[in-house]
């Protein structure tokens, strides 16, 4: 059992080490490269193409080739990549993976929190390349959000987004979705509010590029909504935040507080459970418990007195907070992430 045991740990570092190769390639778009090469290269070809020391070059492709990421022809010495292989590696996958450089750089921050008398948390704005990266990696997954969750799954929001309404996308990050109703609902107004300043500016680019006028990117902290916004909006988003916050009770308030009667609430959150026993076998819940300590735990803490529930604040605790902050009549929709529909 112990050598079994030891031999899973050294399978866990040997992938750990492949997997920091591939957010290597993602971020210094080597994959993408050899998509575009379309055929077998040397590690000079795909250097030329990329712009990069062959040196380094040649040993990130004996890495892969060792990996079994990429083959290597030991005839021709030329490297190359399985047609299958290359859609999943030029795409979206080397940029999910690519989250571990903003681990490493959050680990010293995180080894703080643990001790006794270190830092209660991490403030979101100490670090936003998690946000950046979220922004990077979110578009297909907010394509179907679009699609299947608040077009399907929200009674009517189609035909009202379509004639006009008012909606905030809250703790919208880069903006990605508020950009995205903006753009394909153009009589309705969306109001994309977060905390940091640096992912609202992403947001505000994005606006400009597209040329888009209907939609707002502004500072608003969900704990505490400025009164212009109370029984305002017809409509309100939430993505992956409410669990984040230090007080999710307070900011679920705020957001009962700011829809007109008859008003929608979303809220999408992790689909895992409130309590690590009905966890243990779930699909979803290492991952879930990755993020939540490196990322949304020391968030939640970052305020003195936080609730801190993290990432595995969970669908029970979730459908209590939104029933004691006012919203009698809700249904959840279960995928990767659990969608709170809730009425006002
Ligand atoms: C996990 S990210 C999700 C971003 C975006 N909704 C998405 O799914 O890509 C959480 C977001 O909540 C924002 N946030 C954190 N605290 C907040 C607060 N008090 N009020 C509003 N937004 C907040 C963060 O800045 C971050 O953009």
């Amino acid at each position: 059992m112990a050598e079994a045991f030891q031999q899973r740990v050294m399978g866990l570092f040997e992938s750990s080490g492949t997997v920091m190769g591939l957010a290597l390639g993602g971020d210094l778009g080597l994959f993408k490269a050899m998509a575009d090469l379309n055929r077998p290269f040397t590690s000079e070809e795909l250097a030329r193409a990329t712009s990069c020391k062959e040196r380094y070059i040649r040993e990130w492709l004996g890495f892969m080739a060792c990996s079994d990421i990429v083959g290597y022809d030991t005839e021709s010495e030329k490297f190359f990549v399985e047609k299958e292989k290359l859609s999943c590696l030029s795409g979206i996958l080397p940029l999910s993976v690519g989250v571990v450089s903003v681990i490493g750089q959050r680990q010293p921050l995180l080894r703080e929190c643990f001790k006794l008398g270190g830092p209660d948390g991490i403030d979101q704005n100490v670090s936003n390349d998690f946000g950046k990266w979220l922004g990077n990696v979110r578009g297909g997954s907010f394509e179907q959000a679009l699609e299947s969750r608040i077009l399907g799954e929200v009674p009517n929001m189609k035909e009202k987004l379509e004639s006009g309404i008012t909606m905030a996308d809250v703790g919208c990050g880069t903006g990605l979705m508020a950009l995205m109703i903006a753009e394909r609902f153009p009589n309705s107004t969306v109001w994309a509010l977060d905390v940091s300043e640096e992912l609202l500016n992403l947001g505000r680019q994005g606006a400009k590029k597209k040329n888009l006028q209907n939609v707002h990117f502004e500072y608003a902290d969900a704990h505490n909504f400025s009164e212009k916004w109370a029984a305002k909006l017809d409509y309100i988003f939430c993505y992956d935040v409410i669990h984040d916050l230090p007080f999710p009770r307070v900011a679920l308030e705020q957001i009962y507080k700011s829809l007109k009667d008859g008003g929608v609430f979303s809220m999408l959150e992790p689909n895992v459970h409130s309590s690590l026993k009905d966890n243990l076998e779930h699909r979803h819940s290492a991952d879930t418990y990755f993020f939540s300590l490196y990322f949304c735990l020391p968030h939640s803490l970052s305020v003195p007195g936080g609730d801190g529930w993290g990432r595995t604040m969970g669908e029970e605790r979730g459908g209590q907070f939104v029933r004691e902050a006012g919203f009698k009549d809700f249904k959840v929709y279960h995928d990767d992430m659990n969608h709170f529909v809730c009425y006002k």
